[in-house]
């Protein structure tokens, strides 16, 4: 079984002596079914060759932050979005120092500063700077954001020395990254989910549509599949990457998205219906452009389906969330909303000109029944995680319930 099937590991070679056993470890990552992208320091490339990670990995290594080639294929931000995780492995004791105090000053410490995803540093140094109070202390701060560390190891050094700095083998390390990956809460579990607006077209070059940008959505794609879920994200018209290990359907109007969320139904543990779905269509679509003929111009609009009722009323349906956007009462509507589509759980936000639509930040009432759980304002790539959180433990409750 390939254990780390399409997931994209960042793997970051700095300039270490075990440089030379990060060959190994991006040979079993992509053994394991990973897509890898190397991205060595300057330095690093006196230790071991690019060409030669570039052969085993398939992809060209990145090794310099201003590369005019590079940054128009695929510029650093958009890397640091492109992984699901990022291994730096070894990791010296000057890239530790650097990570600890946000240093920016090449591309490798630019990903890990630009990047949301999961940081795994596997150590490599001698034992003294290894016990060296400045590192010790790097190494606390680095742990206490959130930063995992895989070793080091202790035993004989390349200097000669005995003791703790030794980076772990590549196996062990290649293990417990499968491990930390696989080992997500919804691992297994298949969700399908909406993101983005919907576009009902009046005629071939105009429609109707709303200012959602699928930027919840999108971060919950990305947070979902984190926990190891096999995600498929059908969207609308938006302007953003698919994040990693996302299966995405592009549809533009309420029926394509219909359509595509019914094909994507079967054996579906979760649905998510986070797209703001147009409720309206024109009741025709013109062949040919409408000419301003005339001083007014009356459209007839038709209801559109509504997806997340229609899958809700299903004989055997998934675990069910919803969203609302309201502007006043939100709790009170939103239990209503959850209540008649008959929901697990309705995530709902009060729009404003800061939160909610268009923006990066939201805050979040979730309700479900017999509970609820406000959700502060934040970025939503952390509000994402957060609610995917709760969405597992209504899951894991439900399951566990069905199942006694
Ligand atoms: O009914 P209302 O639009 O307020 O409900 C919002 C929720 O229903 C959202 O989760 C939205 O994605 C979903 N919805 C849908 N199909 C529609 C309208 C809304 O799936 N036609």
């Amino acid at each position: 079984m390939q254990r780390l099937n399409g997931r994209r590991v960042l793997l970051g070679i700095t300039a270490g002596i075990a440089a030379y056993k990060a060959v190994e470890v991006a040979r079993l990552l992509v053994k394991d079914g990973a897509e890898v992208q190397v991205v060595m320091t300057p330095a690093a490339a006196s230790f071991i060759g690019p060409l030669t990670l570039q052969a085993v990995t398939g992809r060209p290594v990145r090794d310099t932050l201003f590369d005019p080639q590079h940054e128009a294929a695929m510029g650093h931000i958009e890397l640091a979005r492109w992984a699901d995780v990022i291994l730096v492995a070894p990791a010296t004791a000057d890239f530790l120092a650097r990570l600890a105090v946000g240093m920016a000053d090449d591309l490798l410490s630019t990903l890990c500063l630009a990047s949301t995803v999961r940081l795994l540093l596997a150590p490599s140094m001698n034992q003294a700077m290894w016990r060296n109070a400045a590192t010790r202390s790097n190494v606390e701060q680095l742990v206490s954001r959130g930063t995992t560390l895989l070793g080091p190891d202790d035993g004989e050094q390349a200097c000669g020395d005995t003791g703790p700095g030794r980076m772990l083998e590549p196996p062990v390390i290649a293990s417990a990254l499968c491990d930390l990956l696989g080992a997500g809460r919804l691992t297994g579990r298949r969700v399908v989910l909406t993101a983005g607006p919907t576009r009902e077209a009046l005629d071939p070059v105009r429609f109707l549509g709303n200012r959602s940008s699928g930027k919840m959505g999108f971060a919950l794609a990305q947070a979902l599949a984190a926990q190891g879920a096999e995600v498929v994200l059908i969207s609308g018209p938006v302007a953003l990457p698919t994040p990693g290990a996302v299966r995405r359907i592009d549809v533009e109007s309420a029926e394509q998205m219909r359509d595509a969320v019914f094909t994507s139904l079967p054996d579906t543990a979760i649905f998510i219906s986070c797209a703001a779905v147009a409720d309206f269509r024109p009741c025709e679509t013109r062949a040919k452009k409408i000419k301003k003929t005339q001083e007014n111009l009356t459209l007839e609009l038709v209801r559109n389906p509504d997806i997340l009722g229609e899958v809700s009323a299903l004989p055997r349906r998934p675990f069910c969330v919803g969203f609302a956007a309201e502007t006043e009462d939100v709790a009170a509507y939103a239990e209503q909303k959850r209540r008649a589509k008959g929901l697990e759980m309705i995530a709902a936000n009060q729009v404003s000109a800061s939160s909610g639509i268009e923006t990066d930040d939201n805050a979040l009432l979730v309700i479900w029944d017999g509970g609820r759980q406000a959700l502060s304002r934040q970025p939503k790539t952390r509000l994402a995680a957060q609610l995917v959180d709760l969405i597992a433990d209504r899951f894991d409750a439900q399951t566990a319930t069905k199942d006694s």
